[in-house]
């Protein structure tokens, strides 16, 4: 079975993200934007980049190398589009982030929002954990579990429900796991909230090293 998310346009993707009842443009952003802030790294890579919301945030004078990878090749190009001006030193691939290893050189910064509910969460890890440098870290937000909100909020985007079917949370005991088979070290964990009431965790990892 072809994986959904080829099916779905990016319009699609970001009409729902915006709107009120689910708000998470702006959370996503945002994080990007904190662990830019914070890390002020050398080299990012946002895995399921969609179109790149918060790549507006990166400051080519600090970070002078991004990738972008994602599943959807309509998606990546939506990103070389809109910031292969802005970011010269911007790299874009399409890969399955839990089949494939990736083909790019380790990142200092990670940054995996809101795509890990819909991959194996411990492959994906393997794989994030490779493009993490030396002393680099990966930052993870994920949608907190809740009997009261609908994983996929339903939207006039019907396109969105087919998401549904391969929706998983990501507990906790789950990332833990994941990152225990790697060499990666969970070193703090926040809680976000969006506007419509969803509960997210940032978990930020870093890889030993330098
Ligand atoms: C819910 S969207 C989040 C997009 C973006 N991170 C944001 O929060 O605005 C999930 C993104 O992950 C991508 N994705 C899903 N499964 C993937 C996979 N196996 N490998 C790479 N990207 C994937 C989707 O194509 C989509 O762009």
């Amino acid at each position: 079975m072809q994986n959904p998310w080829l099916e779905i346009p990016l319009e699609d993707l970001e009409g729902h993200m915006s709107l009120p009842a689910v708000d998470q443009t702006r959370l996503v952003a945002d994080g990007l934007k904190e662990a830019l802030r914070t890390h002020r790294p050398g080299s990012v890579a946002v895995v399921g980049c969609a179109g790149g919301k918060g790549l507006e945030n990166i400051d080519p004078r600090v970070t002078r190398r991004v990738v972008a990878i994602d599943i959807n090749p309509s998606y990546v190009a939506a990103v070389r589009e809109r910031f292969g001006g802005t970011l010269p030193m911007l790299e874009t691939y399409v890969a399955d982030v839990q089949a494939t290893e990736l083909p790019i050189e380790p990142v200092e910064l990670v940054y995996a929002a809101l795509v890990l509910e819909f991959v194996d969460v411990a492959q994906a890890f393997d794989r994030l954990a490779a493009i993490c440098a030396p002393g680099g870290v990966l930052v993870t937000v994920t949608q907190r579990p809740s009997a009261a909100i609908a994983a996929i909020t339903p939207s006039p985007f019907a396109s969105m429900q087919s998401l549904a079917s391969l929706f998983r949370f990501v507990s906790r005991d789950t990332l833990s796991d994941a990152a225990a088979r790697t060499s990666l070290i969970l070193v703090s964990e926040n809680e976000v909230a969006s506007s419509s009431g969803k509960r997210f965790a940032v978990c930020t990892f870093r890889q030993p090293g330098d």
